[in-house]
Formats: C-alpha cells, structure tokens, sequence
C-alpha cells in the first residue's frame, strides 16, 4: 500500500533522506573534514638516549629520550603534521620549590627543541611555559606559604619563554593560567627580538580530572598537593572563560587554544565565534585514555571514534587539534586519501 502522501503531508515533500541517500552525494555535502594540517602532535621527552619508554595510563604513548623523539617527530613531518607540543619529564633532583629548572637556557625542553629544529626544520615546535614539569609541589607556578603566587610567577615564565624561543621554539604555549602572563610574555619576546615567535594561549584550561594520565607520564601525581582550582577555571563556568579569553586576545594571543576537548565543545564554538581567531583544542591524555581503554576492551571501535571525535573538533569551529592520536590519524588520512 502507498504511504508516500502521509509524510509528504507533515514534511510539505521536504525529505533530509535525499542528500544522504548514495555515499556520493553524502560526499558532495559534507561540511567538515579533518585533514592532516589539523594536527598538533604532543610529545614526552626524557633524559638519557636510546629511550622510548610506554606510559602505563596512556597505551600507545611513550616517553623519548632525544635523539628517539628525533626520529619520531621527522616521521610526523614525513606525514605532514605541521607542528608538535613537547612536554618535559625532568629528573626529580632537579624538581625545587620554585621549579628553578625552568629558567636554565640548556634544560631537557631546550636541547629537545634545539635537536628537532636543527634535524626537522620544517615542523612547527610549541613550547609550553608553565612551571608543573619542574616543581617539587607539581603546580604549574611558585608556591609561597600555601599560595601560588601570580606576578612572580609571570615574571619567571617570561624569561623562560625567552629562552625557549632562543633555543628555537616557534609558538610558546603558556598553560600555567597566570594573570596577565600574555602581555608579558609578549612583551618579553619583542624586547628579546623575538617578534616572529608566536603566542598560543591556554586561554580556557579547566580545573579536570581529564589530566590523570599526563601527570603520570610527567611524574606530577605524585607530588602535587591540593588542586589546581585557585588558577585553572572551573568546569561549571563558561562566561568567566569567555572573559579569561578576551584578555588574553587583547594581551596579543595570536592563538586560542580550549583544554580540555570534548567536554568543553561549547566553549570552543563561543571562543571561535566571539573573537575570530585560530582556536584550537587539546584532546587531553584523559579523553585519550578512555577512547584506548575502551577499545582495547572491543568495546568500541578505538579507530573510528578516534576520527569522529576529532572531525567533531573540526564541526564545533576548531582550526586544529592537539592530540595524541595525531600519528595515528595521519596515517589513516594518509590512506584514505
Ligand atoms: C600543566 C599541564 C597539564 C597538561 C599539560 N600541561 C595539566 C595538569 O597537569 O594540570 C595536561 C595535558 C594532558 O592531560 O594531556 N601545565
């Protein structure tokens, strides 16, 4: 019996079927797509050489000495992965109070950077300023009497900023929330003739327990005291976040950047949509841990929701993804292209 009229009455003949109904005319309307220039590839480096250690919580991951995150970052720009984050694990004996490591031009993040550069000219390297990878408390800022002060603070992730665009960091990625560390660090560069070196700025990082897995492969768990809750921002605000942006695209951010992902997707759009700038997000060890879990389980499909949730990046207004799936995804790309 023919049907058609009783939804041809409620719809007016309008039928959302039609653009879906071949896989070529799903092609011809799609409207996001994920490409390899959408990733941002973060990284562990240790001490030592000859290292590539797994980390326990993160499946797939490994912390490298050098000369093996050399190779590993010359295969994601074989790929074309335009750019990677580093993120040190600094030996413990020289964790202090004041995270003083930071401030020595030859620490393991610059010898990093100055080893990728020099073998991998073309890949992008961003930098991460805060203090978290060389305190004895695991705070991303000094500790003083119970209270992570602010001004001090900014004023040691400057000059470390300024070392870590002279060993030859492209884009410093300041995460440590302090106020005003933007125009700061902006400041410092230009002073330092470092007026090419960009500035991402961790403009919306979440007080989450989406970082477990990253404070292990960095060894923070198990010294930090407290929460990070009187500098991060809180999960329940999205407003303040707007206002914590706006001040750093005002303080000269020339990049956005919301952390964590995917519970945070709101904030990604209002951010994009507000200020028009390159915003990115950062798929944060947590949210990578789950999709691997759960897929080592066979309880997912750990490849396709890996693309889905990174094309969702790409659909809520993000130019780019920071992610530790990004050797992976490449791959993929790679082929299906
Ligand atoms: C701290 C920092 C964090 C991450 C990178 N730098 C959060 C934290 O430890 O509080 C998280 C990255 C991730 O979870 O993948 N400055």
């Amino acid at each position: 019996m023919d049907k058609t009229h009783l939804v041809d009455e409620i719809t007016g003949h309008r039928r959302m079927r039609r653009n879906r109904k071949a896989d070529w005319t799903r092609r011809m309307v799609q409207e996001n797509r994920l490409t390899v220039d959408d990733l941002i590839w973060p990284i562990f480096i240790v001490p030592g050489t000859g290292i590539v250690d797994p980390i326990k919580a993160m499946p797939g991951v490994s912390r490298m000495s050098i000369d093996k995150a050399v190779e590993a970052v010359r295969e994601a720009a074989d790929l074309g992965i335009p750019a990677i984050a580093t993120f040190p694990d600094i030996e413990m004996g020289l964790r202090d109070e004041t995270g003083s490591q930071s401030v020595v031009a030859d620490n393991l993040i610059n010898k990093a950077t100055a080893a990728i550069k020099k073998a991998v000219p073309n890949i992008g390297i961003i930098t991460d300023v805060a203090l978290d990878p060389f305190t004895s408390h695991g705070h991303d800022g000094i500790l003083r009497e119970g209270i992570i002060v602010n001004d001090e603070t900014v004023d040691q992730v400057v000059r470390a900023a300024v070392m870590q665009a002279d060993a030859g960091a492209d884009i410093i990625a300041p995460s440590e929330m302090m106020d005003g560390r933007i125009g700061a660090i902006r400041r410092g560069l230009d002073a330092a003739g470092h007026q090419d070196v960009g500035i991402m700025s961790y403009a919306t990082k979440f007080s989450s327990g989406f970082y477990g897995p990253y404070r292990e492969a960095i060894n923070t768990s198990g010294l930090l005291k407290g929460d990070k809750n009187s500098y991060y921002i809180s999960p329940a605000n999205a407003t303040e976040a707007m206002r914590d942006a706006a001040l750093d695209v005002e303080e000269g951010a020339d990049m956005l950047m919301v952390k964590p992902g995917l519970a945070y997707l709101d904030i990604c759009w209002r951010i994009k949509e507000a200020f028009g700038l390159p915003t990115f997000a950062y798929q944060v060890s947590g949210e990578y841990t789950q999709i691997k879990a759960a897929a080592m389980n066979g309880w997912i499909d750990g490849d396709r929701v890996m693309m889905e949730t990174l094309l969702c990046f790409k659909r809520a207004g993000c130019d780019g993804i920071l992610t530790y799936f990004a050797i992976d995804a490449a791959r993929k790309l790679a082929k299906s292209g």
